[in-house]
C-alpha cells in the first residue's frame, strides 16, 4: 500500500457478499485483490466485523490472540500447504516443511547455535559497507531502483560474506531462490511447470552446495562463516548434521532470506519516506542503530512482508474458544493468519493506526510466532535496519510519484522494483 492514509472501514463486506451471491469465484477474487491493494481496509473491516472469516476457499484469522493460536499450535494447524513443495525443490525435509518432527527441535537448535545473535555486529557492519559501495555508485545518476540496485545485492552479499553461500554468481542464486519461493509460497493452481521450475532450481542449489562442501572439507581451515562453521562443528554420532542434513540446511538459509529482506527492507522506507516528519525524527536518532531501528520496525508495521501465513487445519479446532467469536475450524480447512492485520488489533496494540516507534517487541510479528518462528530473525534484524539506514542517511532520498514511486511485486510476492530519486546535496529538511 503506497499510502499514508488511515484504513477505511465499511463496504468491503458487503460488495464481498454481493459478488459472493452471484459468482463465488469473482467474490474470492476480490478478496485477493483487496490483500494485496486495500489490506488494512479489508483486514479492518474483518477484525471488527468478522474476525475469524470463513470463505468456499480458505478462512482468514485477524485477531491477534487467534493468530497466536494457530500459530502455536502445529499439531492442530500445519504447513502442509507448501512443506511438500519444499520437500520436493531440496530433495529432503527441511523444517518449515514439517510440524513437530525430531528434525524440527533438533535441527533448529543447532542452526540457531550457527547464527549466534552475538554476530550482530558483524552483520550490520557488512551490511553496512555493501550498502555504502552500492549507493555511491547510484548517487551520481540522481536515482537508484532500491530493489534490484540496492537490497537484493545487499541480501546477496550478506549471503555470501555471513552465510558462506556466494552462489555462482548473485543471477544464478538469486533465481534459484526465486523459482523455490514462488512455487512453495505462490503457486495457488499447482501449476506444473512452476513446481518443475523450483524442483530443477532446488537440485542445482543442492549440487552447487555439494561442491561448495567439498571444496570446504578439502581445506586445512575453514572459513568464520555458517557454512564453515556448520562443517568445522564437531558432535557426537547421532546429534550433529549428515553431509546431506547440512546441505538442506544451508539451502534453507538462502531461501529464508534473499527475497523477505529486501521486501522488508522496501517496506519499510517506503512508509517512512511517506512520513516526512517521522523520517526526521529517526534521522535524528540514526547514529543510535537500536533507536534508529524501532522506527524500521514501526514503519515496517504499516507494511509487512508476510502479510499473511497459511497453515492446514488437521483436525476440528474451536478457535478463540470462549470468546463471543470463537468458531469451529474443520479438519482440512485452508487457514490463512493475517500477523499484518493482528499487528492492527486494537484489543493488543493500543491506537494501532499512529505511528509509535516505543512499541514492544512482542507486538511485532514480522517472523512469524510459535513452532515455526523465522530461525534467522537475529540476523534479519541488523541486516534490514542498517539496510534502511545507509540508505536514508543520503542526502535527498524521495519517493517517486506513481506508479513508479510505488513498490512492484512480481507474482504478488517477489519485491520488483522500487524506484527512489536520490540527491546529491545535502540532504533537505
Ligand atoms: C537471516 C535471514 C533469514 C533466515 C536465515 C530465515 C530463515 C527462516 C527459516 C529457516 C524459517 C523456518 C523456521 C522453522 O520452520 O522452524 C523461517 C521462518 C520465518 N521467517 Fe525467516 N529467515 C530470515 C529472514 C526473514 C525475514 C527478513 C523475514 C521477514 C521480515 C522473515 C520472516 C519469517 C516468517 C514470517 C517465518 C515463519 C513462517 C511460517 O510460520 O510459516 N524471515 N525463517
Amino acid at each position: 500500500m503506497g499510502s499514508v492514509d488511515q484504513a477505511t472501514t465499511g463496504g468491503l463486506l458487503q460488495r464481498y457478499d454481493e459478488a459472493l451471491a452471484r459468482d463465488p469465484i469473482a467474490a474470492l477474487g476480490l478478496i485477493r485483490q483487496w490483500m494485496r491493494e486495500d489490506w488494512r481496509s479489508l483486514f479492518a473491516e474483518l477484525r471488527e466485523h468478522r474476525p475469524i472469516f470463513v470463505t468456499p476457499a480458505f478462512t482468514v484469522v485477524t485477531r491477534f490472540a487467534d493468530v497466536l493460536e494457530v500459530l502455536s499450535h502445529e499439531e492442530v494447524f500445519s504447513v502442509r500447504a507448501f512443506g511438500p513443495r519444499l520437500d520436493a525443490a531440496l530433495g529432503a525435509p527441511f523444517m518449515l516443511g514439517r510440524d513437530a518432527t525430531p528434525m524440527n527441535w533438533r535441527e533448529k537448535g543447532l542452526m540457531r547455535v550457527m547464527l549466534e545473535p552475538g554476530d550482530a555486529g558483524r552483520v550490520r557492519e557488512l551490511t553496512g559497507r555493501l550498502a555504502d559501495d552500492l549507493l555511491d555508485v547510484a548517487e551520481p545518476h540522481g536515482r537508484i531502483d532500491a530493489i534490484d540496485e540496492l537490497f537484493r545485492p545487499v541480501a546477496l552479499g550478506v549471503c555470501a560474506g555471513y552465510f558462506g553461500i556466494p552462489g555462482p554468481d548473485q543471477q544464478t542464486l538469486s533465481r534459484w531462490t526465486q523459482a523455490i519461493v514462488a512455487d512453495g509460497f505462490a503457486n495457488y493452481l499447482a501449476d506444473p511447470q512452476i513446481q518443475a521450475a523450483s524442483v530443477e532450481a532446488g537440485t542445482e542449489l543442492v549440487a552447487y552446495l555439494r561442491g561448495r562442501l567439498a571444496a570446504l572439507r578439502a581445506r586445512d581451515e575453514l572459513p568464520d562463516d555458517v557454512f564453515g562453521r556448520l562443517v568445522g562443528s564437531r558432535l557426537p554420532d547421532g546429534v550433529g548434521m549428515t553431509d546431506d542434513r547440512i546441505l538442506v540446511n544451508m539451502a534453507g538459509l538462502a531461501l529464508g532470506f534473499v527475497e523477505s529482506a529486501p521486501g522488508a527492507m522496501a517496506g519499510a522506507v517506503e512508509q517512512l519516506l511517506l512520513r516526512p516528519h517521522v523520517l526526521a525524527q529517526a534521522l535524528e536518532v540514526a547514529g543510535d542503530t537500536e533507536r534508529f531501528e524501532q522506527y524500521v520496525w514501526e514503519a515496517l508495521r504499516f507494511n509487512p512482508f508476510f502479510k499473511l501465513i497459511p497453515r492446514i487445519c488437521e483436525q476440528d479446532h474451536v478457535l478463540a474458544a470462549g470468546t463471543p467469536r470463537a468458531a469451529l475450524i474443520p479438519a482440512g480447512t485452508f487457514v490463512l493468519t493475517a500477523p499484518a492485520s493482528a499487528m492492527f488489533d486494537a484489543d493488543v496494540v493500543p491506537e494501532p493506526e499512529e505511528f509509535r516507534p516505543n512499541r514492544p517487541r512482542h507486538h511485532r510479528l514480522f517472523f512469524g510466532s510459535g513452532h515455526h518462528a523465522c530461525l534467522g530473525m537475529h540476523v534479519a534484524g541488523p541486516v534490514i535496519g542498517e539496510a534502511v539506514r545507509r540508505l536514508l542517511l543520503r542526502p535527498g532520498v524521495r519517493l517517486l510519484p506513481p506508479p513508479e514511486g510505488e513498490i512492484e511485486y512480481r507474482l504478488g510476492i517477489f519485491p520488483g522494483r522500487f524506484a527512489l530519486e536520490l540527491g546529491t546535496g545535502e540532504r533537505e529538511g
